[in-house]
């Protein structure tokens, strides 16, 4: 049930840990708009590199940044990623765009692009949004944060499967390679790092299935709406 003030729920955290399936569940479960903005930094590294733009030459990418429009349309009940009208959400989960995503993320002109859009994709609306920076500098207000996390071989695990399940050749050790080293850009970069808000409440969900969490964040929220 959705309340008559929006509420906005931030979940933050690393890379593979759930976030997204999580913010998927709780949005879907209160009536709630679901705001993936990893989706955004991927579509937007997907042009880039369609377009071979070199991410050091920031007349370049301030251009590039120009062309770029986002939108979520919903289809069959789900938000899905446009870039420039074109439905992209199956181009940009892949090993390239995985590796070039945080080096994307770690520019300040697209950083400001995309927050200023999420922000406005929110206006007025109960919204769940996961990302890296949400409830430290999307939505430092935000009615409730969370911060996910869980052991590295869980993480390496669940994305190689979703890898796998996906026809995408890979092996155990390159995944955790990736993961390990975007983890490292996004927690270290200069702007909006990877980081808990200190009201953020800390949910290690490694020894939780995914319905467990799915309860305990509910039950969270039920709370606070009360
Ligand atoms: O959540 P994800 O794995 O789809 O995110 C892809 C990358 O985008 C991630 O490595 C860092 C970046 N990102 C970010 O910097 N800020 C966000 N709010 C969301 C994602």
């Amino acid at each position: 049930m959705s309340n008559a003030t929006p509420i906005t729920i931030a979940i933050d955290g690393y890379s593979s840990t759930g976030k997204s399936t999580i913010a998927r569940s709780l949005a879907q479960h209160f009536g709630y708009v679901y705001i993936d903005t990893g989706a955004m930094y991927r579509a937007v590294s997907l042009y880039f590199l369609r377009n071979n733009i070199d991410l050091h030459d920031e007349k370049a990418v301030g251009e590039a940044l120009e062309e770029i429009t986002l939108e979520f349309k919903i289809i069959d009940g789900q938000q899905i990623i446009h870039l420039n009208e074109e439905a992209v959400e199956k181009y940009i989960r892949d090993q390239k765009i995985n590796s070039v995503v945080s080096p994307v993320a770690k520019i300040s002109a697209v950083r400001r692009q995309m927050v200023a859009q999420q922000r406005a994709m929110s206006k007025g609306k109960s919204v769940v949004m996961d990302g890296r920076d949400i409830g430290t500098v999307v939505f430092p207000d935000a009615d409730l944060k969370f911060f996910m996390t869980s052991d590295i071989d869980v993480r390496v695990k669940r994305r190689f499967d979703e890898l796998e399940s996906k026809g995408v050749e890979t092996t155990l050790r390159e995944v955790e390679k990736n993961l390990l080293e975007r983890d490292r850009i996004d927690s270290t970069r200069a702007d909006s790092p990877l980081k808990q808000a200190e009201d953020a409440m800390m949910i290690d969900n490694t020894k939780l299935t995914r319905e467990e969490q799915v309860e305990i964040m509910i039950s969270m929220v039920e709370k606070y709406n009360k």
